[in-house]
């Protein structure tokens, strides 16, 4: 089968938009046989890497799994997050960098947060090639000009956010962390598809972090399903193998 392009995902207003992380190899293969759009989430700092944030991850990490799942996937598009810091100083900024995604990657946008305070960035994206899909409501590289994991509840802030970036380009938008009523008002408010996350069941198209939907997390947040029996297989495997090998040889 075709590869999903940005076009493909642009078209599905109304969903239904299957979307799921990976940041590896392996994982981008099972992921690939029923997503739509594959995110190389900067989340990848938390669940692979143990920061307390997405604000300590590089470039070069980003870089380096979007590689990894770039070659692990054939027929979801794919999208790479920028990470904190390699795009908010300007659009020059933000294009060098996300250039380097693209061609290092070979992924088909790249997903970067905020709200009217980025739609020039956006917008100098897209007019000069880039893809980029959006992320608007709770952002969490705002973490500690925020206070902490806060939700977004100010509706008509995080209407206007998805409305410049949606004017500005953007294919789809990220809406994370919003009550179901401002996901709602959102989807209603851009022509372009919504995808939502911790933001109930009003938008067209639904993202999670895969690992958080297997129950393999460290520290699953609240919202996430309940726990799969992955984690107890894991560590089934692992006992057995290490019980195998506790008898001394002769
Ligand atoms: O980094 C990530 O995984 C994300 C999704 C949760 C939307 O941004
Ligand atoms: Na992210």
């Amino acid at each position: 089968k075709k590869r999903l392009t940005v076009r493909d995902i642009r078209s599905k207003k109304g969903g239904p938009l299957v979307c799921l992380t990976a940041y590896t190899h392996p994982m981008a293969l099972l992921v690939d046989e029923v997503a739509d759009l594959i995110l190389v989430g900067d989340s990848l700092g938390n669940v692979l890497y143990g920061f307390e944030s997405t604000l300590p991850v590089t470039l070069e990490m980003m870089i380096a799994h979007g590689g990894s799942v770039m070659r692990g996937s054939k027929r979801a598009c794919v999208v790479v997050d920028m990470p904190f810091g390699s795009y908010q100083e300007s659009p020059v900024q933000a294009f060098q960098n996300a250039a380097r995604v693209l061609v290092e990657t070979g992924c088909h946008a790249i997903k970067l947060e905020g709200g009217e305070e980025m739609a020039e960035t956006v917008s100098f994206l897209t007019r000069r090639g880039i893809a980029v899909l959006g992320h608007v409501g709770l952002m969490p590289q705002h973490v500690h000009a925020r206070g902490g994991f806060r939700r977004e509840s100010d509706v008509d802030k995080v209407v206007a956010d998805a409305r410049a970036i949606a004017q500005a380009g953007a294919f789809a938008l990220v809406v994370e962390g919003v009550k179901e009523e401002v996901a709602r008002a959102v989807t209603a408010g851009v022509e372009v598809p919504t995808i939502g996350i911790a933001a109930g069941d009003a938008s067209d198209g639904e993202i999670r972090v895969t690992e958080d939907l297997l129950g393999v997390t460290p520290n699953p947040p609240g919202f996430v399903e309940a726990e799969s029996g992955i984690k107890d297989a894991m560590r089934k495997a692992l006992s057995e193998f290490a019980e195998s090998l506790t008898k001394p040889k002769a």
